[in-house]
């Protein structure tokens, strides 16, 4: 029965040649039911140097460890079964991830990282959605001299900065987080595997955004809150990447800021979704006094006593 079906599935293998290449290992192709683990020591033997750099990584315990399955095979773990290859040395004959597809790669590491209990497991990242594989970001094999993971923050930052071009430039305009400097990097806003938030924004506390985790005096709860905040988050008036403006706004006036929402506008539609009430009419917008509606509004980012944010 087994044997029927293996004629059926390779079309074009008489049963003798199928045979012949289970025992001698001879070139047409073996049906893959044919393949065996053939155990690391045995890979070790043609690349040894491999063998000893994945040594010193994490995945080392795939090696070492009896839990997971896969003591003394962690080559194979992501290779499949390599006894066709061991005895051909052919490329052909060998699953290599940095030949496959970024869906078929991530479902390589995902045999293992899947629902871990931080989102790494979760494909619902754009890198997943763009083809931007696990492999792009993390160096199994440490070619070059490249960690698994990255966690110095310069070394992060220059890993996002070789896709990411326009946003590593943005962090050189005068106001902006001092990234270039190496005291932050771009895992500590997003989190580069996914977010329930939008951009994958790293999230704090909850479905907060992960700004809070720095700027904790914005956190609240506040008793007035400024709706802004939590509906359309700290980007409405920031850009936090780097700005040309003081405080990181996204205008250089801060009443431009405000009067984008605190202005008449028309009536709320689906096209005007941004309100806010108007100024009373004692603001004289004319007035460089009023300009600056932060040197009264002191509390805009939420107060525990004033309806209006002053104080
Ligand atoms: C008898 C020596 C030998 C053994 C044993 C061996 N390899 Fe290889 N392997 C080679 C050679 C030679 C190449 C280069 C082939 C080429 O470039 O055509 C290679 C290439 C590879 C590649 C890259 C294939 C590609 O697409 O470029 C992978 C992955 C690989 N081996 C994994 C393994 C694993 C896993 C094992 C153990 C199951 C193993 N090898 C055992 C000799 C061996
Ligand atoms: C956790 C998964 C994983 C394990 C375990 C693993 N490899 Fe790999 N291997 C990869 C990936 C992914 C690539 C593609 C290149 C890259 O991204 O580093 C690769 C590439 C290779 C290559 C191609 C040459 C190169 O450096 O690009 C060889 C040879 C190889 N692996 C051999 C081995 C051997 C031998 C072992 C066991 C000692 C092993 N691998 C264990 C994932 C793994
Ligand atoms: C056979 C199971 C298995 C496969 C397949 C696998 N991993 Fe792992 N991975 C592990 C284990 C075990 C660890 C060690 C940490 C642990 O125990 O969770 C680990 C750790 C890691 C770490 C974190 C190291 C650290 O310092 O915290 C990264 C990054 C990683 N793997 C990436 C990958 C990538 C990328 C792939 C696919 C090319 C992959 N893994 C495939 C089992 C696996
Ligand atoms: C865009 C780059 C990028 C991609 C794509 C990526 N990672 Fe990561 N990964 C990182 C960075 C950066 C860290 C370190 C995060 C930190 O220090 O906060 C990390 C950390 C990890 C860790 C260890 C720490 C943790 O958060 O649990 C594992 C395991 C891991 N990644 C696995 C994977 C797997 C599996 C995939 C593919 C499904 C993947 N990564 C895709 C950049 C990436
Ligand atoms: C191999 C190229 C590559 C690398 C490396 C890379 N990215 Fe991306 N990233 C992309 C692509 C492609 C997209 C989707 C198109 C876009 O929005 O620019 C994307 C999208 C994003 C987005 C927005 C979309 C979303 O929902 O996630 C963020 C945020 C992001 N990347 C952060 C990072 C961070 C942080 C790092 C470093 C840990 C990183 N990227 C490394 C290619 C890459
Ligand atoms: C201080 C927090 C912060 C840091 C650090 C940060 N980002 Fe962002 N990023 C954001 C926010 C917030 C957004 C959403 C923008 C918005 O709402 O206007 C965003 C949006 C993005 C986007 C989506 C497209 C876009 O440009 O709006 C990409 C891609 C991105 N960031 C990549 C990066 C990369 C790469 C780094 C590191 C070089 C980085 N970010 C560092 C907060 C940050
Ligand atoms: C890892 C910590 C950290 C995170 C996360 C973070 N920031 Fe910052 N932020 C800082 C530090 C530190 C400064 C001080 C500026 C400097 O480094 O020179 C700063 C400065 C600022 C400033 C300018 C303050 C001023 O006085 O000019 C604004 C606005 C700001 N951050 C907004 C944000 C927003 C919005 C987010 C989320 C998208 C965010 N930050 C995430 C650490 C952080
Ligand atoms: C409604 C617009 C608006 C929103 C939304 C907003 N900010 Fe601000 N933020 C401002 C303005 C305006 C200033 C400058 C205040 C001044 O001139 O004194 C400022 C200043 C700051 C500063 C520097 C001065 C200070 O008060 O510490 C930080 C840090 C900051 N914002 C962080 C954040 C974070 C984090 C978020 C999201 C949780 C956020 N902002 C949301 C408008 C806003
Ligand atoms: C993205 C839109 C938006 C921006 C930008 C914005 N606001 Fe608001 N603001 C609102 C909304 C919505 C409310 C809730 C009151 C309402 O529904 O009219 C509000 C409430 C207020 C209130 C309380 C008034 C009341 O009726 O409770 C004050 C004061 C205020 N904003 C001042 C400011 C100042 C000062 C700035 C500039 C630093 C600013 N706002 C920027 C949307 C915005
Ligand atoms: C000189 C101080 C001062 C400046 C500058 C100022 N405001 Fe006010 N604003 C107030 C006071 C006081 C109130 C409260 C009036 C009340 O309680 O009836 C107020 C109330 C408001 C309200 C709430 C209206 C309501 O629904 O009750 C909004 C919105 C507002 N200001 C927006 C702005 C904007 C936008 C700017 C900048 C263009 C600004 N303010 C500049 C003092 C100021």
């Amino acid at each position: 029965m087994t044997i029927c079906r293996t004629i059926v599935g390779t079309g074009l293998l008489a049963t003798g040649l199928a045979v012949s290449a289970q025992t001698t290992g001879t070139p047409p192709p073996a049906p893959a039911a044919a393949l065996s683990y053939v155990g690391s020591e045995t890979c070790k033997t043609c690349h040894e140097e491999i063998y000893n750099n994945l040594q010193k990584t994490p995945h080392f315990a795939i090696e070492t460890g009896a839990r997971r399955g896969w003591a003394q095979k962690s080559c194979e773990s992501c290779h499949a079964p390599g006894s066709k290859h061991a005895e051909s040395a052919s490329a052909d004959d060998i699953k290599n991830p940095a030949k496959l597809s970024a869906g078929d790669v991530d479902r390589t590491c995902l045999n293992c990282h899947l629902n871990e209990k931080t989102p790494v497991g979760r494909i619902a990242s754009g890198h997943a959605k763009d083809e931007v594989a696990c492999t792009s970001c993390h160096s199994v094999h440490g070619a070059g001299g490249a960690k698994l993971v990255d966690h110095k923050k310069p070394d992060i930052n220059a890993k996002c900065a070789t896709c990411h071009v326009s946003q590593w430039a943005s962090f050189n305009r005068p106001y902006k987080h001092r990234l270039q400097e190496g005291a932050m990097s771009c895992v500590d806003c997003h989190n580069p595997h996914a977010s329930f938030r939008a951009d994958s924004m790293r999230a704090s506390f909850g479905n907060e955004p992960g700004c809070l985790q720095c700027h904790s005096d914005k956190r609240g709860p506040f008793v007035y809150e400024h709706p802004v905040q939590k509906l359309e988050g700290c980007g409405a008036c920031h850009e936090p990447h780097g700005s040309a403006n003081p405080r990181m706004l996204a205008r250089h006036n801060v009443a431009d800021v405000c009067l984008e929402c605190h202005s008449n506008l028309p009536i709320p539609s689906a096209k005007n979704a941004k309100l806010g009430g108007v100024p009373p009419a004692f603001h004289d917008l004319r007035s460089a006094r009023f300009q600056n509606c932060t040197v009264c509004h002191i509390k805009l980012h939420g107060s525990y006593v004033d309806r209006t944010f002053l104080r």
